[in-house]
């Protein structure tokens, strides 16, 4: 059954993504995710594409097919796709019920994206259907902390941000795992809040 509420949240979200999501946190974030997607190679899916800021640091010349259960944000991200040097397929499509074959992909990107995904070990557990066996899953995520008071603080944020966008509190490399995938590196960023994550089928 589609999730419409979470569409509908996500669609609310999207004139205003861009302004909320805080350039100077995007500014920080991007050389960690240009690294991460400097390792994009063969066939690609990337979740959630959103408003298509992560676009500016993706390496040129690659084939990518982009899903968001978003119609709304991949409209705002139009134009970053149009100019993007190669090629984007975008697909407004829910990552709990991916229309793809099982083992089409290579590997599998995502960005800020678990901390959004209503179901994240089914959500993660769809990602490893459509891999390839062997297939790679790199993330770049904002998580939850371990470390007093941050988790306290994270746990009562998230009543109030999950309302209009992410939780602040998700355990995403538990999840991982919980999704039988292999956890091949954990690179913690800032703190360990926002962290990149390596994984395999
Ligand atoms: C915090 S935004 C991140 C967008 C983008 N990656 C960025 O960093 O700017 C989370 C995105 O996840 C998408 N999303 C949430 N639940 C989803 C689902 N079940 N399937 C696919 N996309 C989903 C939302 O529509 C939203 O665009």
């Amino acid at each position: 059954m589609a999730d419409l509420r979470t569409q509908a949240k996500w669609d609310k979200a999207a004139p205003n993504f861009d302004i909320m999501a805080g350039k100077g946190a995007e500014e920080r974030w991007a050389p960690f995710k240009t690294e991460l997607f400097s390792h994009m190679d063969g066939n690609i899916l990337f979740l959630a594409l959103g408003t298509g800021l992560d676009i500016a640091t993706f390496p040129t010349g690659k084939n990518i097919t982009a899903i968001d259960i978003s119609p709304k944000m991949l409209e705002v991200a139009q134009p970053r796709i149009d100019n993007y040097e190669g090629t984007i397929t975008a697909h407004a499509m829910d990552v709990h019920d991916l229309d793809f074959e099982d083992d089409s992909f290579d590997q599998v990107f995502t960005s800020c994206t678990f901390c959004s995904v209503p179901r994240p070990v089914e959500g993660l557990k769809s990602l490893r259907r459509v891999l390839k066996p062997g297939g790679e899953l790199f993330m770049f995520e904002h998580t939850g902390s371990r470390y007093y008071p941050f988790k306290v603080m994270m746990t009562l944020m998230t009543q109030i941000s999950r309302k209009l966008g992410p939780d602040m509190n998700r355990t995403t490399v538990a999840n991982v795992m919980a999704a039988d995938f292999e956890v091949l590196e954990v690179n913690n960023l800032f703190l360990d809040v926002v962290k990149t994550i390596k994984a395999k089928k």
